[in-house]
């Protein structure tokens, strides 16, 4: 591209950007929606409005008239069926329907927008999402609360499963954290928390049967500071780290979670991940005379469990508290990462490989998990798990989840089992860093900038249409080994959760990052702003680091942020709110053999700021 080019580029992207909503054909909404058909004229939500409904009781309508309450609206909530039409001008109303004519598809919802009335219908889940739109619309009204542009918008998610994990084992989010999560989640369209609720560092579920689980397996004496691997391999904090839910805020959660129409998928690791467990009963191991402590520094524990009738009867009733506390269809039992070394060690496996006729430890791995199914299918669930049960042989009914790449995914669907995408290297592996600079805070590696989990296609081309089928979904995982603190998750989680967020319900051909980012996200980031949470403020638009050869530039720069301020300097320094503050596009000239660097900085509302970006212009 030309120089002429670019700066034509940039300048689009400049007054795009200023006619938010305006312009943007999806009017703010993350999910962009299916289709959306604007008209003249706008809807004013006050006080007056009557709230129309005719099903008093359900979830979404009681989520709509409780947020009115919160947002200082005390609105009159009416039964469409009893309303006294005298009495009342319908003039001024929301109608909130699931008894409609039209035929939606499952999630759908249909909201059409007129001046004098707003009339939601969804089908079931549907008509919840349908609220989510409209209180998006509300907040990103231009100008002020409550002005909503008239339209049509039909929608419904792309994939039935649109998942996000979160890792409470390496550290521990306490019931107001996770259902923050879950308000985020219920936001953006997200319907299947994955809870990873143990793992080698730290048991986090109660299970009355064995109290030793969180007692001792709840509770690791240090941990590794910094990186597990390179660096100072031999600093620890000497602070004991604890934590685990009781059964009675499970259920507080589960309850959350359901009025938001969102199913949790809990994980019991197994038959690796599973040193916190050992660590409370050393007889699930294959040498239980061996001293067990749980893990302090990061990484995948050699010691497994053992595949004995004592480990089965165990987990076995540990799975069917789970299953008395999870109501979902999906128990998720890990079975990723299981080094085999222990097994090799041992004599009863060897024998037991031989007696069942195993062809290896990966074989041993498949009667592992295909044990386990058969319990978990006894009590009419369905289990999930990571790709490497693939290994020795699939579980006749278990459900993938494909993270190391898609291999594992596309070999399960081509065998006919149901697949939720989730690769690390497509995106989807939240505790990567955002960018490359390292101005980032620590993370455990890699780079998976918004731009690529936002570009991520979670069904791949090589699978037949009917194979396409099994691909139900599509998952981000947030493991928590260097994300100590509710606010580094938030970070880490934001915004790449938004993009997650249109992978899974926008149809493909929606879905145009540029709109996404410049035109409806920054807007969204400004309420996270507003509201208190933390999330990684992206570099301005246009000051991405780069290298720039020329004698002349126009520079035009785009806030990530609705309200932002973007500093800048030319010295070669790195900016702050003291530095001059980019108001209009910056005409540079470069002397021959010279080099300019524009470093900017962008700083929120509240203070949060990005990365400094540096454009380097030599001529
Ligand atoms: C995984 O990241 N070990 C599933």
């Amino acid at each position: 591209m030309n120089m002429k080019h670019k700066l034509l580029l940039l300048l689009l992207m400049m007054m795009s950007a200023g006619a938010f909503a305006q312009n943007d054909p999806y009017l703010g909404i993350i999910p962009a929606p299916v289709s959306v058909a604007k008209s003249k004229g706008e809807f004013k939500l006050t006080p007056e409005t009557i709230i129309l409904v005719d099903t008093p009781d359900n979830k979404a309508v009681r989520f709509f008239t409780n947020y009115l309450k919160k947002s200082g609206y005390v609105n009159t909530v009416l039964d469409v069926n009893q309303v006294d039409r005298k009495k009342y001008s319908l003039k001024n109303s929301i109608t909130l329907s699931l008894n409609f004519k039209s035929e939606l598809p499952a999630e759908g919802y249909q909201l059409t927008i007129s001046e004098n009335q707003v009339f939601l219908e969804g089908r079931g889940a549907g008509l919840f999402y349908g609220v989510q739109t409209l209180i998006q619309l509300l907040h990103a009204s231009n100008p002020g609360y409550g002005t909503i542009p008239c339209a049509v918008i039909k929608d419904h998610p792309r994939f039935p499963y649109r998942g996000m994990h979160l890792d409470v084992a390496r550290h521990f989010f306490d019931v107001d954290f996770i259902k923050k999560y879950l308000d985020l989640m219920a936001e953006y369209k997200l319907n299947n928390f994955h809870w990873h609720l143990t793992d080698d560092h730290g048991w986090r579920i109660e299970i009355k049967k064995y109290p030793k689980l969180t007692e001792i397996g709840g509770m690791r004496a240090q941990t590794k500071i910094g990186r597990a691997t390179g660096g100072d391999s031999d600093l620890y904090d000497n602070t004991p780290y604890s934590g685990f839910y009781t059964q009675e805020q499970i259920a507080e959660v589960i309850h959350y979670a359901e009025d938001r129409y969102i199913n949790i998928v809990p994980e019991i690791e197994m038959p690796g991940h599973s040193l916190a467990a050992i660590a409370a009963y050393p007889a699930l191991s294959c040498d239980p005379e061996k001293p067990y402590k749980v893990g302090e520094t990061w990484g995948v524990s050699k010691d497994v469990l053992c595949p004995t009738n004592e480990t089965f009867t165990m987990i076995d009733n540990i799975l069917l508290e789970v299953m008395e506390l999870f109501p979902g269809k999906y128990i998720h039992i890990g079975g990723d990462e299981c080094p085999k070394i222990a097994w090799k060690k041992s004599d009863f496996c060897r024998r037991l490989i031989s007696e069942q006729s195993l062809n290896d430890e990966n074989g041993l791995q498949s009667y592992f998990v295909g044990r386990i199914e058969k319990y978990v299918n006894s009590q009419g669930r369905t289990i999930i798990g990571w790709d490497e049960i693939l290994e020795g042989g699939l579980a006749p009914h278990a459900t993938v989840m494909s993270w190391r790449g898609e291999g594992g995914g596309i070999a399960a669907a081509q065998l006919g089992h149901d697949v939720i995408m989730t690769p690390g290297s497509g995106g989807l592996y939240f505790d990567h860093a955002q960018s490359k600079s390292p101005q980032e805070p620590l993370s455990i590696g890699g780079n998976a900038p918004l731009a690529k989990t936002y570009a991520y296609e979670p069904v791949p081309a090589v699978l037949s249409a009917e194979q396409q089928k099994h691909v139900i979904g599509v998952q981000a995982n947030l493991w928590t080994e260097y994300i100590a603190t509710p606010e580094k998750a938030e970070y880490m989680l934001l915004p790449r959760m938004m993009a997650l967020a249109e992978v899974g319900w926008t149809p493909a051909a929606n879905k145009d990052f540029r709109n996404f980012s410049q035109e409806r996200l920054a807007h969204h980031l400004a309420k996270l702003d507003a509201a208190g949470f933390d999330f990684r403020v992206p570099v301005a638009y246009g000051a991405e680091d780069t290298t720039l050869a020329g004698n002349q530039f126009n520079v035009v720069l785009v806030p990530p942020v609705t309200g932002a301020k973007i500093h800048y300097t030319l010295d070669g320094y790195a900016p702050g709110e003291t530095d001059l503050e980019y108001k209009a596009p910056l005409l540079l000239t470069i002397p021959e053999h010279k080099t300019l660097h524009l470093k900017t900085i962008t700083i929120t509302p509240s203070g949060k700021r990005s990365i400094v970006s540096d454009i380097k212009m030599e001529n």
